[in-house]
């Protein structure tokens, strides 16, 4: 069984998909879900789902150690971020090198970056008058949107598009093909 932690910071319908995707499966797990807000959706979800969910503060995170800790403690092979919006500490990327797979709301290289996250991303895209976002599902490293990339879909958009109606776009696209690249990828 290849175990996945999944890190979310906010509403967490990718964390939601991807549990459900993979909930009948007898090749990957969804063996937790790890939340850095406390008042974070993604919490209530889990619940609902039966699947552990732990809250970890900064500390947790860059300091202490308690959240590669716990990864190691549950045997996770593969951490998943899906709308999780810090950096990866240095000891993560050192322990899962190569293992992180995040996904970003825009075709990346373009909207990327610190500060480029859910609708201020779909805030800039509409402001500039794109005429297509889409999604890029890639490999973490150190810089936030800069690693290898393993996928990209696109969505069109028109003049009537606002940032609600792309984020609408942008979720669909997300739950088609985010768990079934998982799947591929940490499969292969
Ligand atoms: C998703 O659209 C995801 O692509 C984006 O946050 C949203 C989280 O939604 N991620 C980023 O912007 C990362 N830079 P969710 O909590 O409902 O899954």
């Amino acid at each position: 069984m290849i175990r996945l932690a999944i890190l979310a910071s906010g509403n967490g319908t990718n964390a939601q998909q991807i549990s459900e995707y993979f909930a009948g499966s007898d090749k990957v797990k969804v063996e937790c879900i790890i939340y850095n807000k406390k008042d974070a959706y993604v919490a209530e979800r889990a619940r609902k789902l039966g699947i552990p969910a732990y809250y970890h503060n900064r500390k947790d995170f860059y300091e202490n150690g308690a959240v590669l800790n716990k990864l190691r403690d549950m045997k996770v092979d593969w951490v998943i971020l899906a709308g999780f919006l810090w950096l990866v500490p240095e000891d993560m990327l050192k322990a899962y090198p190569n293992k992180i797979i995040n996904i970003h709301p825009a075709l990346l290289p373009k909207y990327g970056g610190k500060g480029m996250y859910g609708h201020h991303v779909h805030e800039a895209v509409i402001a500039n008058h794109e005429k297509e976002s889409g999604i890029t599902i890639h490999i973490v490293d150190d810089q936030y949107d800069r690693g290898s990339i393993l996928f990209q879909a696109k969505c069109i958009l028109t003049d009537k598009d606002t940032p609600d109606t792309l984020a609408e776009k942008i979720h669909l696209l997300e739950r088609d093909y985010f768990p079934v690249v998982i799947e591929k990828t940490v499969l292969q």
